[in-house]
């Protein structure tokens, strides 16, 4: 006989319609519809919630959603993720503990750690494979990119409660005085973007950027409906070889440029482009890792602006990383070098739904909080900071891809 379904579900009933949405949208995603994939990550997730009682949610959440990361981090550290290799021939644990030299109890208990996150396969006793997944985290960005997060921002989250008690549940609005300063120190001194340099992980930040749009579609990316680039920004842009095409400010490394290319072909770009950001993130970018069309400089965003007059300022998150007072500051820069009916300005940043946000961007409305007292915002949000008539700015269209994307902000002076 089967045994009784516990209490405490939101019901069966419920889970069904789940299933039915995620046989409905199957078909779309076997034909390649992106949009539709993500439908269905979201109803996966839904379906969990209405499966689960309360206590198999809160036990979840409380184990794991902390020791995946400290695990993840020691498995890198031990280089687990090289030693399995990237074909699929299955790996014993002896084998494994040899090639990284470490503990075989260790190393059995971190592997059968991932195959239960479905980070690796567990093919037979003792015995693994990997997946697409550990082969990325094996790949030198995703482990920068681990390294930035576990401890360092980790930390913060963890303080992010006691922070909040101990100011009576005030929302920060300092961006000296965030749980970023409380975890790490520097309270006054310097923001989560300054700690994050002095702390060693520029190379950290900039590997997350490029984690984070790993295979997810680029904001240039047409063909799959995002931004009309050509039929926006290349038409009517000055094709002059003095004129600046585009400037991605604070724009790391220049990896958007590079994504720009592979939509759209440095040929067909009119005029020049430059990325700015701050000197040491400029000295950091290797010889050659961009085409000899872009060009570097190293500039604070909070200054005047250089280049006068571009076809495009582009900012990725950047502005979510600042309060309303200091984006206006920085805002201010760029409205100052625009060329009326000429000029726009990009941004490429999460505007929230007022209902219905998903999972990834309220968390990183956290994230925007605890780091640096701002938040992710709503297009409300975004139209009140925008459309301040101090600025002289107006939105003339917001390009909504998916919840797991950030949206593009497209601006001219008013
Ligand atoms: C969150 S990252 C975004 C990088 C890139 N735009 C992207 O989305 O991948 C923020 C960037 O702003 C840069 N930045 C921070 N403060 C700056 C300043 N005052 N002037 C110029 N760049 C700055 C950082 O170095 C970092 O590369």
């Amino acid at each position: 006989m089967a045994t009784a379904v516990p209490d405490g579900t939101t019901g069966y009933e419920a889970a069904l319609d789940v299933l039915n949405s995620l046989n409905t949208r199957a078909e779309a995603v076997r034909l390649g519809d992106q949009k539709a994939r993500d439908a269905m990550i979201a109803d996966c997730f839904s379906l969990i919630a209405k499966l689960e009682t309360p206590s198999e949610t809160f036990i979840r959440t409380m184990w794991t959603h902390l020791m995946h990361p400290a695990i993840w981090r020691i498995a890198s550290d031990m280089k687990l993720f090289e030693a399995l290799g990237t074909d699929d021939s299955p790996k014993t644990v002896d084998q494994l503990a040899t090639t990284t030299a470490t503990d075989p109890v260790l190393t059995r208990k971190v592997l059968q750690n991932l195959a239960a996150a479905h980070v690796v396969t567990e093919v037979d006793v003792n015995t693994f494979t990997p997946t697409t997944l550990s082969n990325s985290l094996a790949q030198q960005m995703w482990i920068e990119a681990l390294e930035l997060f576990v401890p360092f921002t980790n930390l913060v989250t963890v303080k992010t409660p006691a922070y909040l008690k101990e100011r009576n549940f005030r929302m920060p609005t300092d961006i000296l005085d965030t749980p970023g300063q409380y975890a790490h120190g520097g309270k006054g001194e310097w923001n989560m973007q300054e700690m994050i340099v002095r702390n060693g992980h520029v190379q950290g930040l900039a590997s997350l950027m490029k984690v984070w749009l790993d295979k997810r579609p680029h904001w240039s990316d047409e063909k799959s409906g995002f931004y009309p680039v050509r039929e926006r920004l290349i038409k009517g842009a000055n094709d002059s070889s003095e004129a600046v095409f585009m400037v991605d400010v604070g724009g790391s490394r220049g990896h958007d440029f590079l994504r720009l290319f592979s939509h759209v072909s440095p040929d067909e770009i009119p005029g020049r482009l430059i990325v700015q950001d701050q000197p040491p993130v400029v000295a950091s970018i290797a010889d050659g890792s961009l085409p000899s069309k872009v060009e570097k400089m190293a500039y604070d965003f909070f200054t005047p602006q250089p280049v006068q007059g571009a076809r495009v300022y582009f900012m990725h998150n950047i502005i979510h990383n600042f309060p309303d007072a200091e984006a206006k500051s920085i805002l201010k820069q760029i409205v100052a070098a625009m060329k009326k009916g000429y000029s726009k300005l990009l941004l490429w940043d999460m505007v929230l739904p007022d209902k219905g946000a998903g999972v990834n961007a309220c968390c990183l409305d956290w994230v925007m909080m605890t780091y640096y007292a701002s938040s992710e915002r709503t297009e409300t949000q975004w139209r009140r900071l925008l459309e301040d008539p101090e600025l002289g700015l107006k939105i003339t269209d917001i390009v909504h891809f998916s919840q797991y994307d950030q949206d593009v902000i497209e601006l001219e002076i008013a």
